[in-house]
Order: structure tokens, then C-alpha cells, then sequence
């Protein structure tokens, strides 16, 4: 129990429907790999079978407080405040798990790291929340999910932490869950949906991922303010701090499976599956 499944995940709106490809919205033959490597994660998950998903977007964003959602049942209809042509209309009808979340905020508040815990139905999803969770790793909406915001005020050694305490509060509750970084690696964002990283940041990403893939989360995580430097990864890589946070806290090595990289606007995509070994 604890930790069974880390996973690197996107959302960005070109990726938003599962049927894109048929639907013809894909529209760029780049965007396949990502499209078909998140189908397979989707696969990924329905194996692993996790009681719960707790997930950190890279949209869901909050100032000072890292805000942990634990409302019992997440109910709504989203459409993306930046793409409302691509997600629109999304309806999400699924459960939540207040204990862990609470259990969350309680390991957070005694190390003294602000935190907030929300329970409201009103409480607003953002896309890089419902987009992989609803599209792609939980198209029948009955796994519960605790959303974690990314807090601006967080360093990376704040969102490492944050990364220990799900690990813990999942742990300490018998949980069988799963963590989903909803996120860019580089992302380096122009204009032109299509549009790769550039070389130097590719190498960069494929490093990352050589280093997920090996196990090697301690080298990754030392080496992931390098990384953040050099590759500007999204919302400064505290997503893929939280990530390395849960997996180093779980103490194992976690079987990887690279599903996919693709592009997005020039941001780097991976798509990357773990599975406790
Ligand atoms: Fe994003």
C-alpha cells in the first residue's frame, strides 16, 4: 500500500479529446505520439487499479499556499479559460478522497510549509487537472482524485516536500495511489501549436526521462535545479519536484515505462509511466 503508480502526464489542449485523431483536431501529424503514449497510459492505470489519484497541475496555481482539494465529490463543467475552442463543455462527475487529502495537509501544516485544504463543489478544475484524468486515465470518472495546486510562494525543495507528504499521508491511510505530475518538462512556448523544443532542450528532456527510466531519482532530483535552469520546464519544474519528492520518499524502484515526447507550442511533452516494482 502507498505509492503504487507515478506518472509524467500532459494537457496540453491539443491533446484534449481521446477521439482527437478521428475527430480530425490533431490536425498535425507531431501531436500523434503524445495523443497515442497518453491512450496507453490511460491502459497503464486501469492495470495498476489505484483506490486514488492525486494530481498536480500546472494550472491549478495558487499564490502563497499549496492548496490540496478534498472535496468528497468533484462535480462541474470546464471549458479552458485559454483554449475554449479545443476544451469545452467537458462535463467531470468524479470522487474525491477528503481523508487523504486532509491526512495531506495535516503532514504539511506540522512541517510548517503553508497549505490550504479545500472542500467546496465550487471549487473550480482547471484543464490540466480534468484533460488527462477525464480524457485519457480515467475515462469512466470512478477513481477518486485529490487535486494539489503548484504554489508560486514554493521553491523546488517546498514542492519536493510536498511530493514526501502525499507519499506519507498515502502510506499512513493504507491507500493504493497513484501520483500524476500534469505537466511540460521544457517549455520554452511560442507561437505555432506544432512547433518542437529546440535541440538543447530536447537533449535536456531526454536526460530527465533517461533518469526516470534508470531509477535514478536521487541524480534527478539533485540535478533538477540545473535542469529548471537551463530547460525552463513548466511552472519552473515544481510539478516534476513533487514527482521526485513521492518517488524518493516511497524509498523503491519504480518500473518505468516511456510511452512518448512530443511537442506542443515548443514546450517538450513526455509522457512517462511508473509503476511500483
Ligand atoms: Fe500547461
Amino acid at each position: 500500500m502507498g505509492l503504487a503508480g507515478v506518472y509524467l502526464s500532459v494537457h496540453t489542449p491539443r491533446y484534449c479529446t481521446y477521439d482527437a485523431a478521428f475527430a480530425g483536431k490533431l490536425a498535425h501529424p507531431n501531436f500523434q505520439a503524445v495523443r497515442d503514449g497518453m491512450v496507453a497510459q490511460g491502459r497503464h492505470v486501469a492495470a495498476l487499479t489505484p483506490d486514488v489519484i492525486v494530481i498536480n497541475s500546472c494550472h491549478l496555481v495558487a499564490t502563497f499556499p499549496t492548496v490540496v482539494d478534498g472535496t468528497p465529490r468533484h462535480e462541474g463543467v470546464l471549458t479552458a479559460q485559454e483554449a475554449p475552442e479545443l476544451i469545452h463543455g467537458v462535463a467531470y462527475d468524479f470522487p474525491g478522497d477528503f481523508e487523504l487529502a486532509a491526512a495531506m495537509i495535516e503532514g504539511g501544516r506540522a512541517a510548517g510549509l503553508p497549505c490550504t485544504l479545500a472542500n467546496d463543489v465550487h471549487y473550480p478544475l482547471d484543464y490540466g487537472t480534468v484533460m488527462p484524468l477525464v480524457c485519457y486515465l480515467d475515462r469512466a470518472q470512478r477513481i477518486a482524485a485529490v487535486p494539489v495546486s503548484v504554489c508560486l510562494s514554493a521553491d523546488l525543495g517546498e514542492s519536493f516536500a510536498w511530493g514526501r507528504h502525499i507519499a506519507r499521508a498515502a502510506a499512513a491511510l493504507g491507500r493504493r495511489a497513484a501520483f500524476v505530475a500534469s505537466g511540460s518538462v521544457s517549455h520554452k512556448l511560442v507561437r505555432g501549436p506544432e512547433r518542437w523544443p529546440g535541440a538543447a532542450e530536447q537533449e535536456l528532456d531526454h536526460r530527465l526521462a533517461r533518469l526516470l527510466a534508470d531509477g535514478d531519482y536521487d541524480k534527478a532530483w539533485a540535478w533538477l535545479p540545473e535542469y529548471a535552469e537551463a530547460a525552463e520546464p513548466e511552472m519552473g519544474g515544481r510539478h516534476l519536484a513533487m514527482m521526485l519528492g513521492a518517488l524518493i520518499e516511497t524509498g523503491r524502484r519504480f518500473e518505468a515505462t516511456v510511452h512518448a515526447y512530443g511537442p506542443s507550442s515548443g514546450s517538450g511533452n513526455y509522457v512517462i509511466s511508473m509503476a511500483a516494482a
